[in-house]
């Protein structure tokens, strides 16, 4: 099954809300995930800790450099769904993980600090690739953006990476109090109190448009038309 990491060197950008968001939405739909908490502050594994965790869902801690790659490739090997929550940062854990990966996710604020995080990542991925010598699919999803307004430094941002040619997702993840509360509460979305969560509704539907969108990015391509799409690229 595919492996999907969510990178960002800079820390706040909205990684682990949104590996969380994907994770459940995949559990929700009855398949198996298993998480890799790859960042030292351990939300992932704090929120596994918590009441209604999905029995779908697996946390892995336990982590370093030297055994990332091998981690990754037993659990895809097993049949689920695999996600990488990596720290904000650039290292070695971090390049092994993105060079196992069917999809690189980098969430980015509008703002351009966070950009410039998402750069350092999109300038890793394209130094691994020559290494690994395939595709490393990657996209960059929009962070904690405003339901009602587009900011001026979100459309620059939007602005700068199309012109780059990089591959934005359609749907921002919007700032919701519900995205928070995962990790107060516990639980996926569906697992929230709709009385209780403001505009759970929407937060529910914004976090399945994400989810489609990212899986259709990361179905696992067979190997030789990998090598075919990455010397195209490279040509
Ligand atoms: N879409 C969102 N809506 C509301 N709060 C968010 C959203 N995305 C991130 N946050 C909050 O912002 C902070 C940083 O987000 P986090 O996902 O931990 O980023 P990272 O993993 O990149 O460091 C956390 O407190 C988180 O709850
Ligand atoms: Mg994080």
């Amino acid at each position: 099954m595919p492996v999907i990491s969510f990178a960002n060197a800079k820390g706040g950008a909205g990684k682990t809300t949104a590996a969380l968001l994907l994770a459940t939405e995949i559990a929700d739909r009855g398949r198996r995930v298993t998480i890799f908490d790859a960042d030292p502050q351990k939300w992932i594994s704090k929120w596994a800790d918590l009441p209604n965790c999905n029995h779908r869902i697996s946390v892995i801690s336990e982590v370093s450099p030297a055994t990332i790659a091998g981690q990754i490739q037993e659990a895809a090997q097993s049949g689920d769904y695999v996600i990488v929550d990596l720290e904000g940062t650039e290292n070695l854990l971090v390049a092994n993980a993105l060079s196992m990966s069917d999809l690189v996710v980098i969430p980015i604020q509008g703002s351009s600090m966070d950009a410039r995080g998402g750069a350092k990542i999109l300038s890793l991925i394209s130094k691994l690739e020559k290494i690994v010598r395939r595709e490393i699919r990657h996209c960059v999803v929009l962070t904690r953006t405003n339901a009602a307004v587009t900011t001026r430094a979100m459309k620059a941002v939007q602005d700068s990476l199309a012109g780059n040619g990089v591959d934005v997702l359609m749907t921002p993840i919007v700032e919701r109090a519900a995205f928070r509360d995962l990790f107060e509460f516990g639980g996926g979305l569906a697992d929230q109190n709709p009385k209780t969560v403001t505009n759970l509704k929407k937060a529910r539907e914004n976090a399945a448009m994400i989810a489609a969108e990212i899986l259709e990015r990361a179905e696992v391509l067979p190997v030789r038309r990998r090598w075919y799409q990455f010397h195209k690229r490279a040509s």
